[in-house]
């Protein structure tokens, strides 16, 4: 292997965080690599919102599903998918004069997933720079709940949303390899479903890997888990309530 398969593979995510900020040459470093991810069109449809506020990085811990070592993290960025830049260019640019315009339309669901790629492809370089400067990391999803109040905390627009939190600092222990499940992931030349009796083979596999002391009281496989504890539990609604709201104001022309 190469140096960086190496870092890539013994990567996990960091939750305990040594308290020592991150230098302002480290920031740059990550950024700069940041930046440099492929991106749609050459578009940079995102932007990066860096919490120094401390308060409101404990706001954020309380908001994302209650998670405190948000607070604690040394250097929290938001990574925001971004087409209100490219509206706001288009509105001074005279897009109307063009030939056929009639009306600039709001920017609509291929846009958004196309932003949100361009901003989470950006998110993983700075996970990578970060790693390879000894300095882990953890995303926090549940950025995308909460969709008024985080609107509101950040001063998003509406052609704007924030797809995922990352938690910076050095790990304040060491941390242990997470196993992930590789098996069935690629497939050739298309998509094959797994039969019943993949399906029943890749359950023992997952509750081996994932639970190897057992599950909790009421709970027989790795399906009823994570059905119970991901799937349908209460965070996840939220997760589906708050991203229908994003996905209106998104479509939604400003006054
Ligand atoms: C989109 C996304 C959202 C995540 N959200 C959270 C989160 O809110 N809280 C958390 O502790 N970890 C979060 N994680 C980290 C995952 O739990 C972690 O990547 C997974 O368990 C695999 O472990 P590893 O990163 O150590 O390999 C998230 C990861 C991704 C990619």
């Amino acid at each position: 292997m190469n140096p960086t398969i190496e870092l890539m593979n013994a990567r996990s995510s960091t939750r305990a965080y040594d308290p020592a900020p991150l230098s302002d040459a480290e920031k740059q470093a990550i950024l700069h690599a940041t930046m440099r991810a492929p991106t749609a069109g050459n578009l940079m449809l995102y932007s990066i919102i860096e919490i120094e506020d401390q308060a409101l990085k404990d706001r954020l811990a309380v908001t994302c599903d209650h998670q405190p070592f948000i607070a604690r993290a040394p250097w929290v960025l938001i990574f925001v998918a971004d087409y209100q830049k490219w509206i706001d260019l288009f509105a001074v640019s005279g897009v109307d004069r063009l030939p056929g315009v009639t009306h600039r339309r709001a920017p609509g669901p291929g846009d958004l997933l196309l932003a949100c790629s361009d901003a989470l492809i950006a998110a993983q370089n700075a996970v990578i720079a970060a790693e390879s400067l000894g300095i882990g990391s953890c995303y926090i999803g549940d950025v995308l709940e909460q969709a008024e109040e985080h609107a509101e905390l950040l001063g998003l627009p509406n052609h704007t949303l924030p797809v995922a939190m990352l938690c910076f600092g050095r790990p304040a222990k060491p941390r242990r390899r997470t196993p992930h499940y590789e098996k069935h992931v690629v497939h050739k030349d298309g998509y094959r479903r797994l039969s019943a009796e993949e399906l029943r083979e890749a359950s023992d596999e997952l509750a081996q890997l994932h639970a190897p002391r057992g599950f909790r009281p009421g709970i027989q496989n790795i399906g009823q888990d994570v059905y119970e504890r991901k799937y349908a539990a209460g965070f996840t609604h939220e997760l589906n309530r708050s991203v229908a709201v994003w996905l209106e104001r998104w479509q939604t022309p400003e006054g």
